[in-house]
Protein backbone atom coordinates (compact mmCIF):
# COMPACT_ATOMS: atom_id res chain seq x y z
CA UNK A 1 0.00 0.00 0.00
CA UNK A 2 0.93 3.43 -0.71
CA UNK A 3 0.82 6.66 1.28
CA UNK A 4 0.36 10.11 -0.62
CA UNK A 5 3.34 12.35 -0.33
CA UNK A 6 2.52 15.02 2.12
CA UNK A 7 5.26 17.08 -0.07
CA UNK A 8 3.62 16.51 -3.45
CA UNK A 9 -0.31 15.87 -2.68
CA UNK A 10 -1.92 18.57 -4.50
CA UNK A 11 -4.50 18.59 -1.19
CA UNK A 12 -2.07 17.31 1.04
CA UNK A 13 -1.72 18.49 4.85
CA UNK A 14 1.36 20.72 3.82
CA UNK A 15 -0.90 22.54 1.24
CA UNK A 16 -3.38 23.18 4.05
CA UNK A 17 -0.50 23.69 6.65
CA UNK A 18 0.56 26.75 4.36
CA UNK A 19 -2.81 28.46 4.10
CA UNK A 20 -3.54 28.34 7.10
CA UNK A 21 -0.35 30.37 8.45
CA UNK A 22 -1.00 32.29 5.33
CA UNK A 23 -4.25 33.59 6.52
CA UNK A 24 -3.42 34.01 10.05
CA UNK A 25 -0.03 36.47 9.58
CA UNK A 26 -1.98 38.14 7.06
CA UNK A 27 -5.10 38.42 10.08
CA UNK A 28 -2.42 39.61 12.65
CA UNK A 29 -1.23 42.19 10.10
CA UNK A 30 -4.28 43.73 9.21
CA UNK A 31 -5.51 43.37 12.86
CA UNK A 32 -1.91 45.23 13.61
CA UNK A 33 -1.99 47.89 10.96
CA UNK A 34 -5.98 48.35 11.55
CA UNK A 35 -5.56 49.08 15.62
CA UNK A 36 -2.59 51.80 14.55
CA UNK A 37 -5.00 53.51 12.10
CA UNK A 38 -7.47 53.74 14.20
CA UNK A 39 -5.44 55.15 16.99
CA UNK A 40 -4.11 57.88 14.39
CA UNK A 41 -8.04 58.44 13.38
CA UNK A 42 -8.71 59.31 17.03
CA UNK A 43 -6.28 61.59 17.35
CA UNK A 44 -6.31 63.69 14.44
CA UNK A 45 -9.49 64.16 14.02
CA UNK A 46 -9.66 66.46 16.78
CA UNK A 47 -8.53 69.22 15.02
CA UNK A 48 -7.02 70.97 18.40
CA UNK A 49 -3.25 72.11 18.98
CA UNK A 50 -4.10 69.73 22.72
CA UNK A 51 -4.20 66.45 20.15
CA UNK A 52 -1.53 67.17 17.74
CA UNK A 53 0.92 67.97 20.40
CA UNK A 54 4.32 68.71 18.42
CA UNK A 55 2.54 68.17 14.72
CA UNK A 56 0.29 71.25 14.93
CA UNK A 57 2.36 73.65 14.07
CA UNK A 58 3.40 71.12 10.88
CA UNK A 59 -0.30 69.73 10.61
CA UNK A 60 -0.34 69.70 6.67
CA UNK A 61 2.90 68.04 7.07
CA UNK A 62 0.91 65.12 9.04
CA UNK A 63 -2.07 64.68 6.60
CA UNK A 64 -0.23 64.22 3.52
CA UNK A 65 2.07 61.80 4.74
CA UNK A 66 -0.84 59.82 7.00
CA UNK A 67 -3.00 60.31 3.53
CA UNK A 68 -0.74 58.82 1.63
CA UNK A 69 0.50 55.82 4.00
CA UNK A 70 -3.20 54.94 4.41
CA UNK A 71 -3.77 54.12 1.05
CA UNK A 72 -0.16 51.98 1.05
CA UNK A 73 -1.30 50.19 4.29
CA UNK A 74 -4.53 49.52 2.99
CA UNK A 75 -4.11 48.99 -0.79
CA UNK A 76 -1.08 47.09 0.23
CA UNK A 77 -2.34 44.15 1.97
CA UNK A 78 -5.17 43.91 -0.78
CA UNK A 79 -2.26 43.13 -3.03
CA UNK A 80 -1.30 40.16 -1.26
CA UNK A 81 -5.00 38.55 -1.64
CA UNK A 82 -4.33 36.03 -4.66
CA UNK A 83 -8.10 36.13 -5.32
CA UNK A 84 -7.72 39.93 -6.68
CA UNK A 85 -3.95 38.89 -7.73
CA UNK A 86 -4.94 36.27 -9.90
CA UNK A 87 -8.50 37.27 -11.01
CA UNK A 88 -8.40 41.17 -11.66
CA UNK A 89 -4.74 41.46 -13.15
CA UNK A 90 -6.06 45.11 -14.16
CA UNK A 91 -7.22 45.88 -10.67
CA UNK A 92 -3.55 44.63 -9.24
CA UNK A 93 -2.27 46.46 -11.75
CA UNK A 94 -3.97 49.96 -11.13
CA UNK A 95 -3.97 49.16 -7.20
CA UNK A 96 -0.19 48.77 -7.62
CA UNK A 97 0.23 52.19 -9.24
CA UNK A 98 -2.39 54.06 -6.62
CA UNK A 99 0.39 52.13 -4.08
CA UNK A 100 3.29 54.00 -5.55
CA UNK A 101 1.36 57.43 -5.51
CA UNK A 102 0.60 56.79 -2.47
CA UNK A 103 3.75 56.09 -1.20
CA UNK A 104 5.37 59.00 -2.84
CA UNK A 105 2.61 61.62 -1.33
CA UNK A 106 3.64 59.67 2.58
CA UNK A 107 7.14 60.41 1.38
CA UNK A 108 7.02 64.20 0.63
CA UNK A 109 4.85 64.45 4.11
CA UNK A 110 7.91 62.62 5.98
CA UNK A 111 10.65 64.82 4.38
CA UNK A 112 8.11 67.56 5.52
CA UNK A 113 8.06 66.25 8.81
CA UNK A 114 11.65 65.52 8.78
CA UNK A 115 13.29 69.05 8.02
CA UNK A 116 10.54 70.81 10.41
CA UNK A 117 11.27 67.97 13.48
CA UNK A 118 11.94 69.61 16.80
CA UNK A 119 13.45 65.70 16.91
CA UNK A 120 17.87 64.96 17.35
CA UNK A 121 19.59 64.13 14.39
CA UNK A 122 20.07 60.11 15.37
CA UNK A 123 15.87 59.67 15.44
CA UNK A 124 15.78 62.32 12.24
CA UNK A 125 18.53 60.26 9.87
CA UNK A 126 16.20 57.24 11.18
CA UNK A 127 13.25 58.31 9.67
CA UNK A 128 15.61 59.18 6.44
CA UNK A 129 16.86 55.81 6.13
CA UNK A 130 13.15 54.13 6.30
CA UNK A 131 12.29 56.46 3.95
CA UNK A 132 15.03 55.51 1.38
CA UNK A 133 14.67 51.67 2.33
CA UNK A 134 10.70 52.41 0.93
CA UNK A 135 11.95 54.30 -1.86
CA UNK A 136 14.13 51.17 -3.13
CA UNK A 137 12.50 48.45 -2.49
CA UNK A 138 9.29 50.16 -4.14
CA UNK A 139 11.48 51.07 -7.40
CA UNK A 140 13.61 47.93 -7.24
CA UNK A 141 9.95 45.42 -7.42
CA UNK A 142 8.44 48.37 -9.91
CA UNK A 143 11.95 48.09 -12.21
CA UNK A 144 11.48 44.08 -12.05
CA UNK A 145 8.02 44.09 -13.60
CA UNK A 146 8.60 46.30 -15.93
CA UNK A 147 10.65 44.07 -16.87
CA UNK A 148 8.95 40.99 -16.57
CA UNK A 149 10.36 39.53 -13.78
CA UNK A 150 7.04 38.59 -11.65
CA UNK A 151 9.17 36.52 -8.46
CA UNK A 152 11.80 39.46 -8.24
CA UNK A 153 8.68 41.61 -8.55
CA UNK A 154 7.24 39.60 -5.65
CA UNK A 155 9.75 39.32 -3.85
CA UNK A 156 10.65 42.97 -3.28
CA UNK A 157 7.27 44.53 -3.22
CA UNK A 158 6.95 41.53 -0.19
CA UNK A 159 10.10 43.53 0.84
CA UNK A 160 8.53 47.06 0.02
CA UNK A 161 5.14 45.96 2.21
CA UNK A 162 7.47 45.04 5.36
CA UNK A 163 9.32 48.43 4.93
CA UNK A 164 5.33 50.14 4.86
CA UNK A 165 4.59 48.38 7.79
CA UNK A 166 7.68 49.95 9.85
CA UNK A 167 5.69 52.54 12.25
CA UNK A 168 3.35 49.26 13.10
CA UNK A 169 6.27 47.49 13.80
CA UNK A 170 7.50 50.48 15.38
CA UNK A 171 4.94 50.20 18.04
CA UNK A 172 4.59 46.84 19.06
CA UNK A 173 8.42 47.07 19.46
CA UNK A 174 7.95 49.87 22.17
CA UNK A 175 5.15 47.80 23.71
CA UNK A 176 7.25 44.61 24.71
CA UNK A 177 7.23 45.15 28.31
CA UNK A 178 10.90 46.32 29.19
CA UNK A 179 12.01 47.01 25.89
CA UNK A 180 12.36 50.80 26.68
CA UNK A 181 14.12 50.66 30.03
CA UNK A 182 17.34 48.80 28.00
CA UNK A 183 18.59 52.58 26.94
CA UNK A 184 17.62 56.04 27.48
CA UNK A 185 14.60 57.20 24.92
CA UNK A 186 16.96 59.15 22.65
CA UNK A 187 19.03 55.79 21.89
CA UNK A 188 15.82 53.43 21.92
CA UNK A 189 13.81 55.49 19.82
CA UNK A 190 16.62 55.56 16.70
CA UNK A 191 17.29 52.10 17.40
CA UNK A 192 13.99 50.46 16.90
CA UNK A 193 13.39 53.06 14.26
CA UNK A 194 15.93 51.18 12.12
CA UNK A 195 14.95 47.96 13.75
CA UNK A 196 11.45 47.97 12.89
CA UNK A 197 12.39 47.46 9.23
CA UNK A 198 15.81 46.51 9.34
CA UNK A 199 14.97 43.32 10.56
CA UNK A 200 11.56 42.41 8.97
CA UNK A 201 13.85 42.14 5.81
CA UNK A 202 16.59 40.61 7.25
CA UNK A 203 14.21 37.77 7.91
CA UNK A 204 12.57 37.69 4.97
CA UNK A 205 15.72 37.53 2.46
CA UNK A 206 16.92 34.92 5.12
CA UNK A 207 13.85 32.97 4.76
CA UNK A 208 14.00 33.10 0.77
CA UNK A 209 17.60 32.35 0.68
CA UNK A 210 17.18 29.27 2.84
CA UNK A 211 14.00 28.05 0.59
CA UNK A 212 15.77 28.71 -2.66
CA UNK A 213 18.40 26.37 -1.26
CA UNK A 214 15.99 23.87 0.21
CA UNK A 215 14.26 24.11 -3.11
CA UNK A 216 17.31 23.63 -5.56
CA UNK A 217 18.38 20.25 -3.02
CA UNK A 218 14.74 18.58 -3.56
CA UNK A 219 14.29 20.07 -7.62
CA UNK A 220 16.19 16.58 -9.06
CA UNK A 221 14.02 14.59 -7.13
CA UNK A 222 10.83 16.50 -9.01
CA UNK A 223 9.63 17.99 -5.57
CA UNK A 224 8.29 21.19 -5.16
CA UNK A 225 8.12 23.42 -1.65
CA UNK A 226 4.84 25.05 -1.66
CA UNK A 227 5.88 27.92 1.01
CA UNK A 228 8.19 28.95 -1.55
CA UNK A 229 5.66 30.12 -4.13
CA UNK A 230 3.96 32.30 -1.47
CA UNK A 231 7.51 33.88 -0.51
CA UNK A 232 7.80 34.83 -4.32
CA UNK A 233 10.97 32.00 -4.98
CA UNK A 234 9.14 30.22 -7.70
CA UNK A 235 10.60 32.14 -10.46
CA UNK A 236 13.17 34.42 -11.58
C1 LIG B 1 7.72 53.63 5.94
C2 LIG B 1 8.07 54.90 5.78
C3 LIG B 1 7.67 55.99 6.73
C4 LIG B 1 8.47 57.03 7.13
C5 LIG B 1 9.89 57.27 6.70
C6 LIG B 1 7.71 57.83 8.05
C7 LIG B 1 8.16 58.98 8.63
C8 LIG B 1 7.48 59.70 9.59
C9 LIG B 1 7.95 60.88 10.25
C10 LIG B 1 9.29 61.57 9.97
C11 LIG B 1 7.04 61.26 11.16
C12 LIG B 1 7.14 62.47 12.12
C13 LIG B 1 7.89 62.05 13.36
C14 LIG B 1 8.37 63.22 14.15
O1 LIG B 1 8.32 64.37 13.68
O2 LIG B 1 8.82 62.98 15.28
C15 LIG B 1 5.95 60.32 11.08
C16 LIG B 1 4.83 60.35 11.84
C17 LIG B 1 3.70 59.59 11.59
N1 LIG B 1 3.55 58.65 10.62
FE1 LIG B 1 4.99 57.99 9.39
N2 LIG B 1 6.47 57.26 8.20
C18 LIG B 1 6.39 56.16 7.40
C19 LIG B 1 5.29 55.35 7.20
C20 LIG B 1 4.03 55.64 7.67
C21 LIG B 1 2.82 54.94 7.30
C22 LIG B 1 2.72 53.83 6.27
C23 LIG B 1 1.82 55.47 8.04
C24 LIG B 1 0.37 55.07 7.95
C25 LIG B 1 -0.62 55.89 7.92
C26 LIG B 1 2.40 56.50 8.89
C27 LIG B 1 1.71 57.24 9.82
C28 LIG B 1 2.26 58.17 10.67
C29 LIG B 1 1.57 58.82 11.76
C30 LIG B 1 0.13 58.57 12.18
C31 LIG B 1 2.47 59.69 12.34
C32 LIG B 1 2.24 60.63 13.55
C33 LIG B 1 2.92 60.06 14.75
C34 LIG B 1 2.03 59.19 15.54
O3 LIG B 1 0.92 59.61 15.88
O4 LIG B 1 2.45 58.04 15.85
N3 LIG B 1 3.73 56.57 8.64
N4 LIG B 1 6.25 59.38 10.13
Amino acid sequence: MRFADPVQAPGGYRRHLKIALLVVAWSLVVAAAAEFLSIAYQKYTHLDAGSYGMFWTRREWLWTHIGGGLLTIVLGALQFLPRIRRGYPRLHRWMGRSFLSGMLLACVGAVGLILTSPAPAAIRIAFAATALAWLVTAFLGYRAIRRGQVGTHRRWMIGCYLVTLAPVTFRAMIRIPGMMEIASPMVMIPTLLWLSWAVPLLVYGMGVALLERTRSRLAPRGRRVDVARAMGVDSA
